[in-house]
């Protein structure tokens, strides 16, 4: 099986999980796009459920695909989120904002009732950090807020190179929500729970991409057919 076929079977799993009249939070990625491409054949054939999506991009896929959306606002409780991750580990702790969506990510899942990871077996890790954890930050002072991140990443005991986020015209990658993203390349996060209080902490930081205690079951595409984990204490 390619990664793209696990992808696609990790996928296919997840909309076992999902129920006719359910309230959906959709993903953004390679992977949560391949979610959203099943779930809009079940609903061409019946399947009733309203969606909100957490990017512009997932926003238009799902308008393509037909499949109804609402906002958040309207229905603030949602059934199920399902997204991929950049990162994983054994107690389903993620690393999310590879593609620049965490806030609405963040705020999707944990608005739902339960979020579901879906991901190649590759993005499971023993200690996160390889990927780059990406924090949202307001424009305003983004070099101040840099320091202070880097101040606070020392504190919990991450050090390494932390970068302004650029888009392919090399100018600063702007989210959804008109903020910049700030990758910080800390190669392994031994305390998350430490990290993350730290970041939120300051000021500029709008999000962080740790999800912590929010991802209840993830299904890893493997070669061998799906797996599904559930969170190890
Ligand atoms: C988007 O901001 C991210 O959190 C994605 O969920 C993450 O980058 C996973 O994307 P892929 O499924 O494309 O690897």
């Amino acid at each position: 099986m390619t990664i793209l076929e696990q992808k696609k079977a990790a996928a296919e799993e997840a909309l076992k999980y999902v129920k006719d009249g359910m309230l959906l939070g959709l993903g953004t990625g390679s992977t949560a796009d391949l979610f959203t491409e099943a779930l809009g054949k079940k609903v061409a054939e019946g399947l009733n459920v309203k969606c909100v999506p957490t990017s512009e991009a997932t926003r238009q896929l799902a308008e393509r695909l037909d499949i109804e959306l609402i906002q958040l606002n309207d229905e603030p409780v949602l059934d199920l989120t399902i997204d991929g991750a950049d990162e994983l580990d054994a107690q389903l702790r993620l690393i999310k904002g590879g593609g620049g969506a965490l806030l609405r990510e963040k705020i999707v899942a944990t608005s739902s009732k339960m979020m579901i990871v879906i991901a190649d077996e590759s993005k499971k890790v023993d200690v996160l950090g390889k990927f780059p954890l990406p924090i949202e930050v307001v424009q305003y002072g983004a070099r101040a807020t840099a320091f202070m991140i880097g101040t606070v990443g020392e504190w919990a005991g991450c050090t390494g190179k932390i970068e302004l986020r650029k888009d392919d015209n090399e100018n600063p990658f702007i989210t959804d929500n008109g903020n910049y993203i700030i990758d910080c390349h800390f190669g392994e996060i031994k305390e998350p729970e430490k990290l993350l209080s730290g970041l939120s902490s300051i000021a500029g930081v709008v999000e962080h991409g740790l999800f912590v205690s929010i991802c209840k079951v993830a299904i890893l595409g493997t070669p061998f057919g799906p797996i599904t984990l559930e969170p190890k204490e």
